[in-house]
C-alpha cells in the first residue's frame, strides 16, 4: 500500500502576490489541499483526488482558472483544461471552452470516452448533453485587468495525486494568459502541460508556448521513466529552461512520493498533503 501524497499549485508569479493578499492566497492553498487529500486519506482514486483538486482552485476567484480566468483580447474567457490518468495512460482535454463553471469536470468526463479531447463548440454541446454546470467565470478584477489591457503570465493551477494503490493522477486547468488571441490554444489541453505514467505525474504553468517548445511535463516524466529520481528529472529540466531563457515552473510526484516544485520565475505557489501534514510554499 502507497502513502497516499497530493501536490498542488496556483500558478508561476513573477512575484509574491501582494503581501495583504499573502493570507488569502494561503488560506484557499491551504483548505484546497486538504478537502481533496480526504479523498485519497478515505481510498479514493488519484484520478478523483486530483479532479477534485483542480475543480477546486477553479471555483476559487483567486487563481487564472475556471472563475477568474483571464480575458482574451476580444473579450471572451476561454478556459483550457487537462486530465492524465497514470495507470491507464489516457489523456483527456477540454480547449478554449466558453461558460463552463469546471473545465477539469468535463476533461474526466472524456477520459473514458474515444474522442478525448474536445475543443470550444463540441466541448460546450458535450458539458450540456451531460448536465454539467454553466457560470460565468467573469471576477470584476479580471474585467479591471481586460480594462487596462494587462496580460500576464500567472495563475494556472494543477494538481498530481499518488492513491493508496500506487496510482499517479495529473490535472491542470487555465484560463490563459490574458489578452491573448482569440482562440490561441495554451499548454495546459497537451502533454506538454499535463502528464502522467506510472512513474511520475507532472503539471506546468506559465508560458504555454515555451512549456510546448520544450514538451516540459513528458520530458520530466520521461527522465524519470528512464531511471532520473522526480529531483534529477526536475532539477535537469530546469536548468536547460534557464538556459533557454524560458519562464516557467511546474510540480512533480513519484510514485515512491517524493516531489519537487521548480520555476525558472520568481515564484511559484504550491502545496504538498502526505502523511507528515501540509507544507504550503508562499
Ligand atoms: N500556461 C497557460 C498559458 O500559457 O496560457
Amino acid at each position: 500500500m502507497a502513502k497516499p501524497v497530493l501536490i498542488i499549485h496556483g500558478g508561476a508569479r513573477g512575484r509574491l502576490p501582494l503581501k495583504a493578499m499573502a493570507p488569502v492566497f494561503q488560506d484557499a492553498i491551504v483548505a484546497i489541499v486538504a478537502e481533496a487529500y480526504a479523498i485519497l486519506e478515505a481510498g479514493g482514486s488519484a484520478v478523483d483526488a486530483a479532479t477534485k483538486a483542480a475543480a477546486l482552485l477553479e471555483d476559487h476567484p483567486i487563481f487564472n482558472a475556471g472563475r477568474g480566468s483571464k480575458i482574451q483580447s476580444d473579450g471572451k474567457i476561454r478556459m483550457s483544461a487537462a486530465l492524465m490518468d497514470g495507470a491507464s495512460l489516457k489523456f483527456s482535454g477540454v480547449v478554449n471552452v466558453e461558460g463552463l463553471k469546471n473545465p477539469i469536470e468535463l476533461a474526466r468526463r472524456l477520459n473514458s470516452q474515444s474522442s478525448r479531447t474536445l475543443a470550444s463548440r463540441g466541448a460546450r454541446a458535450k458539458a450540456k448533453e451531460w448536465g454539467l454546470a454553466f457560470r460565468s467565470p467573469m471576477t470584476p478584477g479580471r474585467l479591471e485587468e481586460f480594462r487596462q489591457s494587462k496580460s500576464g503570465k500567472s495563475g494556472t493551477v494543477g494538481a498530481v495525486a499518488l492513491d493508496k494503490n500506487g496510482r499517479i493522477a495529473a490535472a491542470t486547468s487555465t484560463g490563459g494568459r490574458g489578452m491573448e488571441w482569440p482562440d490561441r490554444v495554451s499548454d495546459t489541453p497537451t502533454v506538454a502541460g499535463n502528464y502522467a505514467n506510472k512513474f511520475v505525474g507532472v503539471s506546468a504553468t506559465g508560458t504555454g508556448e515555451e512549456i510546448v517548445d520544450f514538451a516540459l511535463c513528458a520530458k520530466v516524466a520521461t527522465r524519470v521513466e528512464d531511471g532520473l529520481s522526480v529531483s534529477a528529472a526536475m532539477k535537469k529540466s530546469f536548468a536547460e529552461a534557464r538556459r533557454r531563457g524560458y519562464e516557467f515552473g511546474a510540480i512533480a510526484l513519484a510514485r515512491d512520493g517524493s516531489f519537487s516544485a521548480l520555476t525558472t520565475t520568481p515564484f511559484l505557489l504550491w502545496a504538498v498533503c502526505n502523511s507528515d501534514g501540509i507544507t504550503v510554499n508562499l
